[in-house]
């Protein structure tokens, strides 16, 4: 095998095909949502021969007549959305989408604080200025909670001289909290703004008995999804659903999804996607969440593991854990010395993240596990790392003025007061800390520390 040698090391091209393959029995509570089960995606046994471009007959996701076309069709049907176009970039490039088409109308979008990096991103690339939406929050679990209604009036009220487009909130967030969005959607058509939901993480939920918690069943104007994080479709795959009352078409958002997408969308996220239509209805997903149910309620038998809002409002894929007496990160590092690989530290708890994939074994073997963590209480450090990313933004200047502006870098500690030109989030969760346009604080700087970045563009 060839070699690349660099300056301090050398690798082989085969690294990180080898550290795939040891990952290959890993018991998996985090994204892709198919967990490797072979029940899913059996083309890929044919992967080389499928993996193929716009050849005639083959249809054009950007311009589908036929066969992604169909797709499309059966997603909408199946999701009873108006339209529903695909995307093979991530729910990402819809959400980037929705926000170019956005912006061609208004000037502010009303966002929580909560929302992913790539709403940061779609605003870099339109004028539209964030008007920050705080939320409640979870001391004990340093993570933030719920939209309370009143707040949101309230901040509507305050802004209601310009030009909002919309509102756009994270169904389910990060950690699995799933806000009252009938009573959101209501409030939205009280003040006629559009309301614009990232189900990203929750693709499986109009199919669950959570479903009065999709924005589908209110008929928010633009649902995306990600098929990949609960659903069994590989990574990249996502839809984007439109409801009737929105005004908005599939053409307008194919163009914007155009703009900024691959030239060479992948067909075997196609056919992934066309291959999870089996499985997304009522009957599947139901018997997963049962599996889930019988897990939470053993879950809720160890003394020593407390779980992030246990409640019905609690995304049944999403489960938020912390040990009494320990780190997230050392019980992190615990489960995956048994093998157990987790989605990630959400504020002081661990996100453990099943999906439709997770099989009962998974679910056995990690309820052996966990009971048996209180013996390492003696070992760890329990200085628990600062998390803040429950940070006000002060938004000076919309993304995009200060994003295109002529920047400079400044050490970190000498950035007080100054303009941020960039984005700074950390994945999982990818929620920001820092946006461009927001003046920064001496409580940001903090928790840039914490991230060990030692310079900001400003
Ligand atoms: C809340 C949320 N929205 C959107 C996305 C982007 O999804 P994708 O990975 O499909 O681009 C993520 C990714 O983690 C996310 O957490």
């Amino acid at each position: 095998m060839p070699t690349i040698n660099c300056n301090t090391t050398s690798f082989s091209l085969d690294s990180l095909k080898s550290a795939c393959n040891q990952l290959n029995n890993h018991i998996s509570f985090h994204i892709p949502g198919h967990k490797g089960n072979k029940q899913f995606n059996q083309f890929l046994k044919q992967a080389e021969q499928l993996d193929l471009t716009e050849l005639p007959g083959l249809d054009d996701l950007y311009d589908p007549k036929s066969h992604i076309k169909d797709i499309e069709k059966n997603l909408s049907q199946i999701y009873g959305s108006n339209e529903t176009i695909i995307s093979t970039n991530g729910a990402s490039s819809l959400i980037i989408a929705s926000l170019i088409e956005l912006g061609k109308s208004a000037s502010h979008i009303i966002i929580p604080r909560n929302c992913h990096v790539s709403v940061i991103n779609g605003l870099i690339l339109t004028s539209l200025t964030p008007i920050w939406l705080e939320l409640d929050y979870c001391d004990d679990f340093k993570t933030f909670t719920k939209i309370n209604l009143k707040t949101l009036e309230n901040l509507i009220l305050k802004n209601i001289n310009y030009n909002i487009g919309a509102l756009l909130i994270t169904q389910p967030s990060y950690a699995g909290y799933l806000n009252d969005v009938e009573n959101i959607a209501s409030l939205c058509a009280k003040y006629n703004l559009k309301l614009i939901v990232d189900e990203a993480h929750g693709a499986h939920l109009p199919f669950s008995h959570q479903s009065n918690y999709s924005g589908l069943k209110h008929k928010a104007d633009i649902v995306i999804h990600s098929l990949h994080k609960t659903l069994s479709a590989l990574s990249q795959a996502a839809c984007l659903h439109l409801s009737e009352r929105s005004g908005l078409n599939a053409i307008d958002l194919k163009q914007n999804l155009k703009l900024i997408s691959t030239t060479s969308p992948s067909y075997l996220i196609m056919l992934s996607i066309e291959d999870s239509l089996k499985y997304i209805n009522d009957d599947f997903i139901s018997k997963k969440i049962l599996l889930m149910e019988k897990f939470l309620s053993k879950l809720k038998l160890i003394d020593h593991i407390d779980i992030f809002n246990p409640a019905t409002n609690q995304d049944i894929f999403h489960i938020l854990i912390k040990d009494k007496n320990l780190a997230a990160s050392d019980l992190m590092n615990i489960l995956i010395d048994h093998n157990i690989y987790p989605e990630g530290i959400i504020g002081d708890g661990l996100l453990l993240m099943p999906g439709i994939g997770t099989s009962t074994k998974d679910v056995e073997f990690i309820l052996n596990v966990l009971p048996k963590t209180f013996k390492y209480k003696n070992n760890f450090n329990k200085k628990r790392p600062k998390q803040n990313s429950h940070l006000n933004f002060d938004q000076v200047m919309s993304p995009s003025q200060a994003y295109t502006k002529p920047s400079r870098l400044v050490k970190t500690e000498d950035s007080l007061n100054l303009i941020s030109a960039q984005t700074i989030s950390k994945c999982p969760p990818g929620i920001p800390i820092l946006v461009p346009g927001v003046k920064i604080t001496s409580e940001i700087i903090e928790s840039i520390d914490d991230l060990f970045v030692k310079v900001v563009d400003v």
